[in-house]
């Protein structure tokens, strides 16, 4: 048997039929770039997660990028953010002249909003909490801080799509939500796309002029900005399949369930914790392997099951950031570093393959 981390091709498959006359459509009415099929995903998207305004863009990195720059964030100021993120939360503070403050993270891969305050100085602007694998910060500590230190917070959602946390879709806690749409998040789409969500009406007409060379009408820009406009394609695209996104996500749930179940009695791995009254969507299911972690990968590669490493260097190890770095201030992140194994959680996982993973884990352990 082979066990593929990921099957984009089956999450898919379920809009191949439209797909056809999506694009036979966006191709006769040439509407490449705005039209309705933008404005209906921008409702669609702000309607499931119960936000005031969407703006779609053209990733997930430029969403960050552009809720830093019209909430004022600007050269020489200081931006919080997770020291075990993708590189882009880190990349985006960069893009705008500003420096990524990094904070070590708790036992749930999230900011460790015990260790903010310290960090916060006279030049700190914004936080950007990152749910990262699908799962909750814990956002009353950190609105509590912000508002405290007058913060503005741009939460990042990339990997939490639908995740809740205290019965509020992720996204609506801070000043605004960014996300990503790239293929292989939770809702993926045929390439790169992205969105912003806020709940103020100003801050929405500012970053939707923002990502169109600050304008709304035509040839005529009021203020800043660049180009990064999602392209209609994607929109049509991601309104067919917005509609599996629950289904997708409560199936991730399942799958978690049966991991948890079947390696809880593993005493060499330590399995995801999760936060209360959060509402988890399983981007990546995340172990701890406390011993052999990368004999475990070989193991598991022999067996023809992919797994993945999300991800094997900390932001704060890469090459653009690791300077001036105090490792003593990254005890857990930097421990977590060596012992994180994702397994596959996609949605079209069988019960058998899921089984056969679980099997070899348990197997490589008592050996
Ligand atoms: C946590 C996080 N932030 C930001 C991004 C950037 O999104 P994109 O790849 O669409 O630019 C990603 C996506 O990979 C991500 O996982």
């Amino acid at each position: 048997m082979k066990v593929k981390f990921n099957n984009l091709f089956l999450q898919n498959k379920p809009i191949l039929e439209d797909s056809k006359k999506i694009f036979v459509n966006t191709f006769k009415n040439s509407k490449f770039v705005f039209g309705s099929e933008i404005d209906k995903f921008e409702k669609n998207f702000s309607k499931i997660l119960g936000s005031n305004y969407c703006v779609s863009v053209a990733n997930g990195t430029d969403a960050l990028i552009i809720a830093l720059k019209c909430l004022g964030v600007k050269y020489g100021d200081e931006v919080i953010t997770s020291a075990h993120t993708w590189v882009s939360t880190a990349g985006a503070i960069v893009a705008v002249g500003a420096k990524p403050i990094f904070v070590d993270t708790d036992k749930f891969f999230s900011i460790d909003p015990d260790k903010i305050e310290k960090k916060i100085s006279r030049k700190t602007k914004a936080i950007i909490p990152v749910h990262l694998y699908g799962q909750s910060c814990d956002m009353d500590k950190i609105i509590k801080i912000a508002k405290k230190n007058n913060l503005k917070i741009i939460e990042d959602c990339a990997q939490a799509h639908l995740s809740k946390y205290k019965n509020k879709y992720l996204g609506n806690f801070g000043d605004v939500g960014t996300f990503s749409f790239f293929p292989a998040k939770n809702l993926g789409s045929i390439g790169d796309a992205g969105a912003i969500v806020c709940k103020k009406k100003n801050l929405y007409q500012l970053l939707k002029r923002y990502k169109n060379h600050g304008s709304i009408k035509k040839n005529i820009h009021e203020t800043l900005g660049i180009n990064s406009r999602m392209d209609s394609i994607h929109a049509a695209f991601l309104n067919k399949k917005i509609k599996y996104l629950k289904k997708f996500n409560s199936r991730r749930n399942k799958i978690a369930k049966i991991y948890y179940s079947k390696l809880k009695d593993n005493k060499d791995i330590e399995l995801p914790h999760l936060r209360i009254k959060s509402k988890h969507t399983f981007h990546q299911y995340v172990i701890k392997v406390k011993k052999n972690r990368d004999r475990l990968i070989q193991y598991l590669t022999k067996k023809n099951i992919e797994v993945g490493i999300h991800y094997p260097k900390m932001v704060i190890n890469l090459k653009p950031y690791k300077k001036n770095i105090n490792k003593k201030e990254f005890k857990n992140c930097l421990k977590y570093e060596n012992l994180i194994l994702s397994l596959p959680i996609h949605p079209f996982l069988t019960y058998k393959e899921i089984f056969f993973i679980c099997k070899n884990i348990n197997n490589f352990f008592k050996k």
